[in-house]
């Protein structure tokens, strides 16, 4: 399962496709600002701006060892280092995407601040009561051992310490229809509703302190970036092209149909170990 999971994150060249993305937006390919990486590096939806709300929901305090679950290329993981001056470590199933986030790191100066390894969410190498706070963005839905995930998070985080997900659940109506950005068949999709998601953080030994649903902000954002391509832009949130090339396409329309129709539903979940 790892295998097909990690096959589906692996293009070869994603270093080489993100420099000539952000040529082409006129940025300067090896020295990127924050700002010109945003579209690529927050590979989850609603892009920076979902990034914003969980560091808003969380209020990380400078300092705090924070832990992030299925970094990617690791936008939100320099996000939070570079704006509230935590140090960030960074876990990801997909060897490219790590050596991605380390070079780009690198080159936003963040090195002493943020690390990323290569492992699985299920069997962390981390010891025990490591972090402050953890946090996963659009991670869980390629997860199929939730159990297993949570185990670990709660393991590996203080007493007190915060978990935050920003997921995609389970809606209602008939299965979804794939490829979907993080999928490319149903084998490797794993999504649970909102209500498993609370009673798995709870056998694990969390408290689930908010569960909201971000519907209404994901169709927001969709207008307003459908808005900016009508007038001849590019879109807000270009991560899915630039990771699955040509299939990107099929993947979003059927990942914005299943999100209309209510057969998914973005979440935000903010959970606590007891103190
Ligand atoms: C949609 S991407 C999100 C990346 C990042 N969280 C972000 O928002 O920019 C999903 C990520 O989860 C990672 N992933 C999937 N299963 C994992 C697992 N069991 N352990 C660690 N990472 C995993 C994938 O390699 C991929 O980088």
């Amino acid at each position: 399962m790892s295998d097909a999971i990690r096959n589906h994150y692996t293009r070869g060249d994603l270093l080489q496709r993100l420099q000539a993305a952000l040529a082409e937006d006129g940025a300067d390919p090896l020295q990127p600002t924050a700002e010109a990486l945003a579209p690529y590096d927050q590979f989850h939806g609603r892009g920076l701006e979902a990034t914003e709300d969980l560091a808003a929901l969380v209020q990380p305090r400078p300092g705090d060892h924070l832990l992030d679950v299925g970094s990617g290329i690791g936008g939100p993981a320099r996000y939070l280092a570079q704006r509230f001056g935590c140090r960030v470590t960074g876990i990801d199933l997909t060897p490219e995407f790590c050596e991605v986030a380390t070079q780009l790191t690198r080159q936003q100066g963040l090195q002493a601040q943020v690390d990323f390894h290569v492992g699985d969410a299920t069997s962390m190498p981390f010891g025990d009561a490591a972090f402050d706070g953890a946090y996963s963005m659009n991670v869980s839905m390629n997860i199929a051992d939730k159990a297993g995930l949570y185990r670990e998070l709660w393991r590996v985080l203080k007493p007190g310490g915060w978990l935050a997900l920003s997921e995609i659940a389970r809606g209602s109506g008939p299965e979804i229809d794939y490829p979907t950005p993080w999928a490319a068949t149903a084998a490797s999709s794993f999504l649970s509703t909102p209500a498993q998601t609370r009673q798995g953080l709870i056998e694990a030994g969390f408290e689930v302190l908010r569960l909201d649903d971000t519907l209404d902000k994901a169709r927001d954002y969709g207008a307003r970036s459908r808005a900016i391509v009508a007038q001849g832009g590019k879109p807000m949130h270009r991560a899915v092209m630039l990771i699955h090339g040509g299939v990107a396409v099929q993947a979003m329309a059927n990942s914005s149909r299943a999100t209309a129709e209510g057969r998914v539903v973005p979440i935000e979940v903010l959970a606590r170990k007891p103190a």
